[in-house]
C-alpha cells in the first residue's frame, strides 16, 4: 500500500506514469487511498483554479443522429426516442435567457444530426457571438470533416468536446457499428487540435468490455494528448439500446479518476457531469470535492429535456433554468465552493507557473 503513496506523489510532481503504475493505482483503489488522491486533486486545483466553478450552458438543439452508438439513447435504430431539432430562434433565446443569468459559455451539443451543416452553423455562431458579448461558444456536434471544423472555427466556436470514448480499438469496435471507427475519431481530434479550438475529450466509465487496461489506455492517451477539457462519467444503461441489461459504470471509480486526470493535467477543465449527478443524488458535489471544476446546467427549452435521453433517468429534466442554477449554487456553497461566471478558460498549466504560485503563498 506504501507504493500506492509514492506513486500519487510522483504523479503530482511529474503529471505522468508508466502504464502499469497506473494500473497499480487502480488495482489499489480504496476508500482510504482514493480519500488520498482526491485530498491532493484538490490542493492542486486550488492552487491553479481556487475554489471556483465554471458553469457551462448546456443547450441540446436536437436528439436527431445518424449514428448507431450501442451505447446510446438517442442512436438512430431507437424507434422509441421521439425526435426534436430546435430552431434558431430558440437556440438563441436559451443563449438570451442564460446570458441574463450569468453565462459566458454555451454549449451546443446534439446528436450528429445531417441538417446541422456548416450553412445553419457558422451564422448562428456569429449570432450567438453579437448577442452574447464576451462569451465562449463550445460545440459538441460529434464527427465532422477537418474542413467543416475549420469553418466553424473561423466562424467564432472557441472550444470543442468530442469524446474519445475509449482508447483501445477492439473495445471503440465493441461499442459502435463497425461504419464507425476508432480512426476517424482520433482523426477528428487532431483535427480540432489544428483548426485553433480548446479541445475537450473524455470516455465512459464502466462502458461494457472496459478493462483496467482499457482506462489505463484512457490515461495514458490524456496524458499525451493533453486536452484543454476532458469529461467522463460512469456508463447508464439505456432500456432501448442493445446495453441496455449491462450494469452502471461504478460512481467510486467515477470519482477515483476525476483525481487522477487532476493530478495529470492541473489545469484541465474537468466537469463534474450530467452522468456523474445521475446515479449518485451527491455526485456532482462528490465530482467537484474529487478535482472536477465545471458543471454544465441544462438551458434546453423544458418541453425538450426528456427527449434527449442519452440514458434512462438523466438528472434534471424538469425544473426551469434559473431554478436549476440556484439549486446549483447552493449545493456548491454547501460545500465550500462557489459558482462564477467567468468564461473560464484552461489555464495553460506548466512547471513555471506551479513555481510561482508555491511563491506566492
Ligand atoms: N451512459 C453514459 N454516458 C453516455 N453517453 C452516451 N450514452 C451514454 C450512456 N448510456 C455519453 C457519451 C457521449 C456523450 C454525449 O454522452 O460519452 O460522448
Amino acid at each position: 500500500m506504501n507504493r500506492f503513496f509514492l506513486l500519487a506523489d510522483r504523479l503530482e510532481k511529474e503529471h505522468r506514469l508508466a502504464p502499469e503504475e497506473y494500473r497499480y493505482l487502480l488495482d489499489h483503489r480504496t476508500a482510504e487511498t482514493a480519500e488520498y488522491l482526491a485530498g491532493k486533486a484538490r490542493a492542486v486545483r486550488e492552487r491553479v483554479y481556487g475554489r471556483d466553478v465554471y458553469i457551462r450552458g448546456l443547450i441540446e438543439i436536437s436528439n436527431i443522429c445518424k449514428n448507431d452508438c450501442f451505447y446510446c439513447g438517442i442512436r438512430r435504430s431507437n424507434h422509441r426516442c421521439r425526435r426534436y431539432r430546435l430552431t434558431e430562434e430558440e437556440i438563441l433565446s436559451c443563449c438570451a435567457e442564460g446570458y441574463a443569468l450569468g453565462f459566458r459559455t454555451f454549449v451546443l451539443q446534439g446528436g450528429e444530426d445531417p441538417y446541422f451543416t456548416d450553412a445553419v452553423l457558422c451564422p448562428l455562431i456569429g449570432k450567438i457571438k453579437a448577442s452574447c458579448p464576451g462569451c465562449a461558444v463550445t460545440l459538441s456536434l460529434g464527427e465532422r470533416s477537418k474542413a467543416s471544423y475549420q469553418a466553424l472555427r473561423d466562424a467564432g466556436a472557441d472550444r470543442y468536446l468530442l469524446r474519445h470514448e475509449t482508447a483501445d480499438q477492439a473495445h471503440y469496435e465493441r461499442l459502435h457499428p463497425a461504419e464507425m471507427s476508432y480512426e476517424n475519431r482520433m482523426r477528428c481530434l487532431e483535427d480540432l487540435r489544428a483548426a485553433g479550438y480548446q479541445v475537450g475529450c473524455g470516455f465512459m466509465v464502466g462502458s461494457p468490455g472496459q478493462t483496467p487496461e482499457n482506462i489505463v489506455a484512457d490515461l495514458k492517451f490524456i496524458e499525451g494528448f493533453a486536452p484543454e477539457m476532458c469529461g467522463i462519467g460512469p456508463f447508464i444503461p439505456h432500456n432501448a439500446t442493445p446495453f441496455a441489461d449491462f450494469p452502471a459504470g461504478s460512481f467510486r471509480l467515477t470519482l477515483f479518476l476525476l483525481s487522477l486526470l487532476r493530478l495529470i493535467h492541473p489545469g484541465l477543465l474537468l466537469p463534474a457531469t450530467t452522468a456523474l449527478g445521475t446515479i449518485h443524488p451527491r455526485g456532482r458535489e462528490l465530482g467537484i470535492l474529487a478535482g472536477a471544476n465545471v458543471v454544465m446546467p441544462n438551458l434546453s427549452p423544458v418541453s425538450v429535456r426528456k427527449k434527449y435521453e442519452l440514458y434512462n433517468n438523466k438528472l434534471c429534466t424538469g425544473e426551469e433554468s434559473a431554478q436549476s442554477l440556484v439549486d446549483l449554487a447552493r449545493r456548491m456553497e454547501e460545500i465550500g465552493y462557489r459558482v462564477v461566471t467567468a468564461r473560464g478558460d484552461a489555464v495553460k498549466f506548466n512547471e513555471k507557473v506551479e513555481v510561482d504560485q508555491h511563491e506566492t503563498l
